[in-house]
């Protein structure tokens, strides 16, 4: 115990991530979406959470809901400011992961420097999906009407339109949903993702 051992810290009892992940241990990764506004990365990272959910993981969902309107509540989207969103996501998703979650993000994530920085800061658990879905069919989807209204100039800066998406050249996972039903998508990815994950 810890009177007998002259080794023994206080610290050795620090619990780690793959303490907090569960006895059985689920791997604690970060799923990153990335892809255009309309292209199906948020539908697909909560129907993909969900099914992980009901599988016995843990997991935790950041999207623009829980994160722009609140942490980032005071950046907008010029270059500067994506990048804080995604480096302060990237540290809220390590910490996740140091609680022992899988964590899902879906952000457009635009810049290819801005998600190396996203995957220095997460480590090896990073794991870079991109919903490769044509900006043509983001665009005739334009389920938010942002497309519209950014080709008449009401938005500065729309990624696809008046600002850059640089596709990854390497993603660990790619999807175009065009002619996929939601579930097909989400069985697709899934599987994949499947590879990266420990059996809860
Ligand atoms: S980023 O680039 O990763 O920082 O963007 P993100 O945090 O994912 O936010 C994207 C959502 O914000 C809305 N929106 C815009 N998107 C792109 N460009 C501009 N200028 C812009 N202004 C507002 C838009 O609804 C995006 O939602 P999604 O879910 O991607 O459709």
């Amino acid at each position: 115990t810890m009177h007998n051992s002259p080794n023994t810290t206080w610290e050795d009892t620090s619990i780690t991530r793959e303490f907090r992940a569960g006895q059985k241990g689920q791997k604690p990764v970060t799923l990153w979406f990335t892809g255009l506004s309309g292209s199906g990365k948020s539908t697909l990272a909560s129907e993909i959470e969900a099914r992980l959910f009901h599988e016995g993981y843990h997991t935790m969902l950041l999207d623009g809901d829980n994160v722009r309107h609140g942490l980032n509540g005071d950046l907008g989207f010029n270059a500067e400011d994506r990048f804080e969103n995604i480096r302060r996501i990237a540290e809220v998703s390590r910490l996740m992961n140091d609680a022992g979650l899988i964590t899902l993000t879906s952000f457009i994530s635009p810049y290819q420097t801005d998600r190396e920085k996203a995957k220095r800061i997460i480590g090896e658990g990073f794991i870079e999906i991109f919903v490769n879905t044509p900006l043509e069919v983001c665009e005739e989807r334009d389920v938010k009407g942002l497309y519209k209204k950014a080709r008449k100039g009401k938005i500065s800066g729309f990624t696809g339109v008046s600002a850059p998406y640089e596709a990854p050249g390497d993603p660990d996972i790619q999807v175009d949903t065009t002619d996929l039903t939601i579930e097909e998508a989400t069985d697709y990815v899934l599987k994949k993702i499947k590879n990266y994950l420990v059996q809860p």
